[in-house]
């Protein structure tokens, strides 16, 4: 796991629990409309991933398990992890690609009512992502994903000074290269090639040419259209459209993005096709349905797009009618560690992975909070243009005390926390009830995200080897750990 060069061990922020009657006068805990529909409070949690679906994408007894847990404490929204809009195989990642995924989305749409008592709105996050490929054996590559062209032979006799290897057969070049060293690979492949030997074969949104890739604002309009449209039929309260992290819509708003196809360049071209995505959305599902987006207030990658991009596109996105902004921060491919031979190049590993899930080995910044001046300045200029879309921030919110003065401050609109609500599914219950001092509170050493890395089901350190003996309690499949937090028991007076 990244963190930054002589990094400091912050303590978690002191926390001072609000008492009953305190939090019922929190603004934290006061409803906000967010498009046709209204949360009961501001408490969100964001889209996490808990490796549970099938290797199809279907939900699955776990997925309900997790989720229902998640309900039970009651949050104002709760965004369901990204789930692919194609029907292509993606493993255990939940799709919404085809009308049989439906049913089972209806199930959790139920679970979630039933657990929550109706208290909590559910969404579901939108993702689209292209091929990643995993890193292979440098013999492997040479022999089967390697194309020996020209310029590898003019590469070679500038290195070797020996003409030969003009007329060699294709074979011999690969031979020579399999066992050459890695500045002899430096010299002779070009930049690609040398990502896709060592970090493995990666597409980009500016392949065009590739026929899929170049069709990507043909085709992708019309498949999201379908999947949010499903995410209607199967109850939802609302879509979440991913344009954030390492997967396609960011790709395109993204300044690495150079399409000269009128979807690249200049920002008002990189957020064309996301408009149009939007665009169609919105048509499909009508305008008494909640279109929602998450993308980066940074990309923290070199060249990538700086904080004024997102200011640009949050404002754009207001405009054109999404009901919330959510915002976060990283999480890209292009500075990822390098994976092992057998694994492929995972976008949370460097130092953009860091600025997404911060943890507490960090700078003098720390990790709490980290985020919400990204949040802060796109609501600034998006209520200054006129617009009152809510703003969801997220990153290492896990007091009171922090919550609440964000929302005091109108640094944001709704308090999003993942881990802290991983740790603690009821924390945000607790806190409504006076009962904070009851809170797990969560150590942002990011264990849970290590299982993530590894598509393990994601679990929890504080939790996840508690009562195993409970009965009914969801066990992972080599029996070590539980896969839902153990119960609490709100209603039992003290
Ligand atoms: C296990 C795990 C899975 C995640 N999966 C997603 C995801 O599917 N979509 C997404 O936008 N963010 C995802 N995130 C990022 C979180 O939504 C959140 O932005 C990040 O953890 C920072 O917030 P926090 O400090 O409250 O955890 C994931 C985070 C974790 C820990
Ligand atoms: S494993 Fe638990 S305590 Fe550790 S970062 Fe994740 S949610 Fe927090």
């Amino acid at each position: 796991m990244w963190h930054p060069e002589n990094p400091i061990r912050h303590r978690l922020p002191p926390a001072r629990w609000p008492t009953r009657q305190e939090a019922e006068r929190a603004l934290l805990f006061t409803p906000i409309r967010i498009g046709p529909i209204w949360l009961e409070s501001r408490t969100w949690v964001p889209a996490m991933v808990p490796w549970r679906a099938t290797e199809e994408g279907y939900v699955t007894r776990n997925i309900l398990d997790w989720y229902a847990r998640f309900a039970a404490g009651q949050p104002g929204a709760i965004v369901v992890e990204a789930t692919g809009v194609r029907d292509i195989k993606s493993g255990p990642l939940l799709r919404i690609g085809h009308d049989r995924f439906i049913p089972g989305l209806r199930q959790l749409v139920e679970t979630v009512r039933r657990q929550s008592g109706g208290h909590t709105r559910l969404f579901i996050q939108l993702i689209d992502f292209l091929t990643v490929k995993r890193r292979v054996s440098k013999e492997k590559y040479f022999d089967r994903f390697f194309t020996v062209k020209d310029r590898h032979r003019r590469a070679l006799v500038e290195l070797t000074g020996d003409e030969r290897w003009l007329d060699v057969d294709d074979a011999e070049v690969r031979a020579f290269l399999k066992l050459a060293a890695d500045e002899v690979h430096d010299r002779v492949l070009d930049e690609r090639e040398l990502e896709t030997l060592r970090y493995g074969y990666r597409e980009r949104v500016t392949d065009v040419h590739l026929p899929h890739i170049r069709d990507l604002p043909k085709v992708l309009p019309e498949i999201f259209a379908a999947a949010a449209w499903r995410a209607r039929e199967a109850g939802f309260d609302g879509v979440e459209l991913h344009y954030a992290h390492a997967y396609t819509m960011a790709g395109f708003l993204s300044a690495l993005n150079t399409r000269t196809d009128g979807y690249g360049g200049p920002r008002e071209h990189r957020i064309r096709l996301p408009l149009e995505v939007y665009r169609a959305v919105r048509e499909r599902v009508g305008s008494d349905y909640v279109v929602g987006v998450r993308f980066l207030g940074d990309e923290v990658i070199e060249g990538g797009s700086r904080l004024d991009d997102a200011v640009y596109f949050g404002v754009e996105f207001a405009r054109a009618g999404f009901d919330y902004l959510s915002v976060s921060k990283g999480g890209k491919f292009e500075d990822a560690k390098q994976p092992k031979v057998g694994q492929a190049v995972y976008p949370y590993t460097g130092r953009s992975g860091y600025e997404c899930m911060p943890t507490v080995l960090s700078d003098e910044r720390g990790p709490f909070g980290r985020n919400v001046p990204l949040a802060a300045a796109i609501k600034r200029a998006v209520n200054a243009a006129g617009y009152a879309t809510p703003v969801v921030t997220s990153g290492g919110i896990c007091t009171f005390d922090q919550a609440e003065g964000i929302l005091q401050r109108g640094e944001a609109d709704i308090i999003g926390a993942a881990r802290q609500t991983l740790a603690d599914p009821d924390w945000f219950l607790k806190m409504r009830l006076g009962r904070g001092d009851e809170i797990r509170r969560c150590t942002f050493t990011n264990y849970c995200e290590g299982l993530d890395q590894m598509h393990k089901p994601v679990t929890c350190k504080l939790w996840d080897r508690v009562d195993l003996d409970e009965p009914g309690v969801p066990l992972s499949d080599d029996g070590r750990r539980r896969l839902v937090a153990p119960r609490w028991d709100g209603r039992r007076e003290r």
